[in-house]
């Protein structure tokens, strides 16, 4: 059962020992680890917060209701999702169930630290282009800090390794926000992944 990932070179080999990951309690109360998925060299990778109901289930990330609206946004901002490699910054779904329902919970400080070297791992092997920080989960795992995702977001900076990186707002807030402010809120989504799109183009040498 390890508590870091290994200082593999392979990402099946990382994503493989995850699989036993107890480092911290989610473990118990979740189905499965949902690690990263996409190209194992992709020049885009997204980051998001945690595993929500239908990825607990299943096993991949962003298949549920904020999957598919971050699919029609990758598409609206010309960007194609089999070209990314897209992960969480908590790899199992923490919740609390309220009735017969799993309600989502928002991982904590501790959780995050647990899950990081997974991310770690996962930003060594796949040496992104771009990452993006989708929320303040995914803000927090990768700054080891808390930023405000409002006024950080669209803007591309210098990161780890001669990555760079871009924040922008979780897929989750847009299913959220009241419908009169839905359109733009959506639409400031798009235009920030439209500044990723160019990271997205090979370079050679990679
Ligand atoms: N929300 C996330 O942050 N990640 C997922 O995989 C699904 C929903």
């Amino acid at each position: 059962m390890p508590h870091t990932a290994p200082e593999s070179t392979s990402l099946d080999e990382v994503r493989e020992a995850a699989l036993d990951c107890q480092a911290c309690p989610l473990w118990a109360n979740a189905t499965q680890t949902v690690f990263g998925e996409g190209p194992a060299h992709a020049r885009i990778m997204l980051v998001g917060e945690q595993p929500g109901d239908q990825e607990d289930r299943v096993g991949h990330p962003f298949v549920g209701p904020a999957g598919r609206l971050l699919d029609r946004a990758l598409e609206d901002a010309g960007i194609e999702r089999e070209k990314v490699y897209v992960t969480n910054a908590v790899k199992h779904f923490k919740w609390e169930s309220r009735g017969k329902r799993r309600m989502h919970k928002k991982p904590g400080e501790r959780e995050i630290a647990a899950c990081h070297p997974w991310l770690e791992s996962e930003l060594r092997l796949v040496a992104p282009a771009l990452v993006v920080a989708m929320g303040a989960t995914a803000a927090r795992a990768l700054f080891g800090r808390a930023t405000p995702i409002e006024t950080s977001r669209g803007r591309v900076a210098a990161f780890a390794g001669g990555m760079h990186i871009m924040v922008t707002v979780h897929p989750s807030y847009l299913l959220r926000v009241p419908d009169e402010a839905r359109a733009n809120a959506y639409a400031r989504f798009v235009q920030d992944l439209k500044l990723a799109a160019p990271f997205a183009e090979h370079v050679s040498g990679r």
